[in-house]
């Protein structure tokens, strides 16, 4: 009988476990979808990269205009797309799209995806410009997205930029990336 007593004990002990495993379960779906669910970017147009740089031939810098020599790579504007939309380009409905919101004077104002707090100093001339890296180290396959993503494909943070610097021996200073 004094087994039966220690039986549902462990029954009863066992419950409240998986239970509270349960409650820590749900507490760190809540807290993993509030922490990694950042605000979407909308865009005014489907902007299908693979169309243009894979298939079109175009080089980042073709849009990306100071990607080399700037700090910011800088997103394109509305004359950029002009040079070929101004006239119909194929014959998917969002290329048509793009060609009446240009013809109605639409400033087609992309927004930033990537972005870093104001305290940290990054600048592409020197990484893209100096240091040759390719674009895919830090935004992951974006020439191949066929649709703006809604959020960045890679999480810069400090540790993503410390990662590297470790690997290629570049600078672990607080005072070169905070200023
Ligand atoms: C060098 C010429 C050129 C430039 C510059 C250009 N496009 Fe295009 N774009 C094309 C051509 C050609 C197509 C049609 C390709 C096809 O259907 O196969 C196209 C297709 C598209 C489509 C339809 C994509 C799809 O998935 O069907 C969109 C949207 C688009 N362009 C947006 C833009 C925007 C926005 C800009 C400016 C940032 C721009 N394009 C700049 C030539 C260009
Ligand atoms: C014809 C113009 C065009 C070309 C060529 C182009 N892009 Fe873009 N790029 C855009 C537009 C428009 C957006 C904003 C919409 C989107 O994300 O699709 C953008 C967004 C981006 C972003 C996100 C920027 C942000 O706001 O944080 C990255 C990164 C990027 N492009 C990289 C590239 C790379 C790498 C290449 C070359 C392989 C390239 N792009 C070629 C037009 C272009
Ligand atoms: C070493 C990492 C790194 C590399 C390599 C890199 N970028 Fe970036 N890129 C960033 C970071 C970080 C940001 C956000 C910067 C900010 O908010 O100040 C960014 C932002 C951007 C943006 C958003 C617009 C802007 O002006 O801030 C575009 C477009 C872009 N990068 C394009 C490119 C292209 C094209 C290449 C390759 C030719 C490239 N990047 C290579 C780290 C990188
Ligand atoms: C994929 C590798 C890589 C990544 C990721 C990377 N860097 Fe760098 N970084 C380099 C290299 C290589 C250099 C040296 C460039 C040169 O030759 O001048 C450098 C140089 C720098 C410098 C100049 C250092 C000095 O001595 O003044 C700063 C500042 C910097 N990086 C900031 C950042 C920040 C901020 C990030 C993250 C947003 C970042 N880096 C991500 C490779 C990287
Ligand atoms: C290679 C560049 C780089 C170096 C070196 C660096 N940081 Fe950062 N740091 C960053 C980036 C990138 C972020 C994230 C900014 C963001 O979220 O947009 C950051 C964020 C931070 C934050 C804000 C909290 C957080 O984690 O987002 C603090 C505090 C900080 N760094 C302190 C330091 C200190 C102290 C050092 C020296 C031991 C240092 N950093 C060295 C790039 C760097």
């Amino acid at each position: 009988m004094g087994g039966t007593a220690a039986d549902r004990g462990g029954f009863v002990r066992v419950r409240w476990v998986s239970g509270s495993f349960g409650v820590i379960l749900v507490a760190g779906i809540v807290i993993t979808v509030l922490v990694t669910a950042r605000p979407s970017v909308p865009q005014p147009v489907a902007f299908n990269h693979r169309k243009h740089t894979e298939e079109l031939g175009l080089n980042c810098e073709f849009c990306h205009v100071h990607v080399t020599k700037g700090a910011h790579a800088g997103l394109p504007d509305a004359q950029t797309c002009t040079m070929c939309h101004q006239a119909a380009q194929g014959t998917s409905a969002e290329a048509t799209r793009v060609t009446t919101l240009l013809a109605e004077g639409d400033p087609l104002t992309f927004k930033k995806l990537f972005r870093l707090e104001p305290h940290v100093f990054y600048t592409h001339r020197r990484h893209v410009g100096i240091a040759e890296l390719e674009c895919e180290n830090c935004h992951g396959a974006i020439a191949q997205t066929v649709r703006p993503p809604a959020r960045p494909l890679v999480t810069i943070d400090m540790d993503f930029c410390m990662d590297c610097h470790r690997e290629q021996g570049q600078t672990l200073d607080c005072n070169a990336c905070h200023r």
